[in-house]
């Protein structure tokens, strides 16, 4: 494949923006080379800057449930389009929106609209902390909730149990209310709760991790995970940013069986824009500004274009109640080929799938938390992207993200993934 312009791009791009992007992942930076500037996307496809065509599994890093431009979704924000982009004051839209949201995911009685994942899971913490008067909260190890400050922590080490800021920029004192216990081990959660009593206001979890590749919990563990909540007055918010109408139209929760008491969302709800939400008991949503005391607010928050978008996609997944089936379906058939192909190859690599998300690790060990996601060979992976780059299969550059599949993607489009899969890693084994 030629490179040619969106190397181009990118030398111009790094003059202007931080390393040349406006998000970090983007920067190819663990799988080395050069970022792929895009000019289009249609279906399962993305076409770059030098005319190449890729099937894709990035999808946005998770919106693009349905592939690239959909129809229904499009029509939708042209017809809003018509009406204006925003007026900062409320719209009818932003009832039908919540409406929806709180139908389709029965834990959720308010949610308020915000305009990233970042957002919803900042406000959720804020509210969280509000409502029990509790600094506290505690995040697991490999889980990714945004970019606010409290949220770039990691595990101290030894015998510290508060947490200690993993960039610049972040004060100690952020992190010294961030405690951090280790996904799908129950016990790390009792020890903190202990040493803490009554000074925990939230426990913030993805109950499907799909930010170190996709981890998902044990059934067990978030189930003694509720029951800890319930005993000790802690609300539990399931970041189902990414697993929030990825998985099942009710996230991770359906999924489960498990209700949370605070759930955020973006990706999906968004249909492509840039929106956030957060929602849970009415109780809890009621200590929000305007009617409670925890502040909280958005100039663009429910702004049409965003709300006609979202809406579009979640009346559509109302409607269609084969879409899950279809997904899981298409996944599988991936799935099993990529195992049939490690077959060939004498390799057990983990894989890891709920649903449309999913993860091939490079380690033989199995993988159930952020150590054992560590074990994988990222150089192995840097060169795997490559070589799958250069057969038009376009995967997320790092190891430690989902490969999210669309209804988009045909059955030829999978089988011309399994082939890349296979002459790709027999070239490098
Ligand atoms: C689970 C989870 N929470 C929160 C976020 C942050 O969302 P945003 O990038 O929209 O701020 C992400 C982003 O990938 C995510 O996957």
């Amino acid at each position: 494949m030629n490179y040619t312009k969106s190397k181009e791009l990118f030398e111009e791009a790094k003059h202007y923006i931080p390393g040349g992007v406006n998000s970090p992942v983007r920067a190819f930076t663990s799988v080395g080379g050069t970022p792929l500037f895009i000019e289009r996307g249609e279906g399962s496809r993305i076409y770059d800057a030098d005319g190449n065509e890729y099937i894709e599994y990035i999808g946005s890093w998770g919106p693009h449930l349905f592939g690239h431009n959909p129809s229904f979704i499009m029509d939708a924000l042209k017809s809003s389009l018509k009406n204006g982009t925003s007026f900062g004051a409320p719209t009818e839209l932003e009832i039908k929106m919540a409406k929806i949201i709180t139908e389709l995911v029965p834990s959720i009685e308010k949610i308020r609209m915000v305009n990233s994942g970042t957002e919803a899971t900042m406000s959720a913490i804020r509210a969280a902390r509000g409502f029990t008067n509790r600094n506290k909260f505690i995040k697991f190890e490999g889980c990714y909730h945004g970019h606010a400050d409290y949220f770039l922590i990691k595990a101290g080490s030894g015998a510290l149990t508060f947490g200690v800021p993993t960039s610049p920029g972040v004060t100690k004192g952020n992190a010294a209310d961030t405690l951090v216990a280790d996904y799908n081990d129950i016990d790390s959660v009792k020890s903190l709760i202990l040493e803490y009593k009554n000074e925990i206001a939230a426990i913030i979890i993805e109950p499907i991790a799909g930010n170190m590749g996709v981890v998902p919990a044990n059934k067990e563990f978030l189930t003694e995970l509720r029951t800890l909540c319930d005993e000790e007055s802690i609300i539990l918010i399931f970041d189902e940013v990414m697993s929030g109408f990825r998985v099942a139209k009710g996230g991770a929760q359906e999924v489960y069986g498990i209700e949370s008491d605070m759930t955020t969302f973006g990706k999906i709800i968004g249909g492509g824009l840039p929106v956030g939400a957060f929602g849970g008991k009415k109780e809890i949503m009621d200590t929000l500004a305007p009617i409670g005391p925890v502040y909280q607010a958005g100039t663009l928050s429910g702004n049409p274009l965003a709300m006609s978008a979202g809406l579009a996609a979640l009346t559509h997944i109302k409607k269609n109640a084969n879409l899950y089936n279809i997904l899981e379906e298409k996944s599988k058939y991936l799935e099993t080929g990529l195992k049939e192909n490690m077959k060939k190859l004498n390799k057990t690599y983990a894989m890891t799938r709920v649903g449309s998300m999913s993860c091939l690790f490079f380690t033989e060990h199995s993988v159930n938390n952020f150590a054992t996601a560590l074990k994988s060979d990222t150089e192995l992976y840097g060169k795997y992207f490559h070589k799958m780059l250069e057969r038009g299969i376009y995967l997320a550059p790092s190891q430690f993200e989902a490969m999210f599949i669309s209804t988009a993607h045909s059955t030829d489009d999978l089988d011309k993934t399994i082939e890349a899969n296979y002459l790709s890693l027999k070239e490098l084994l």
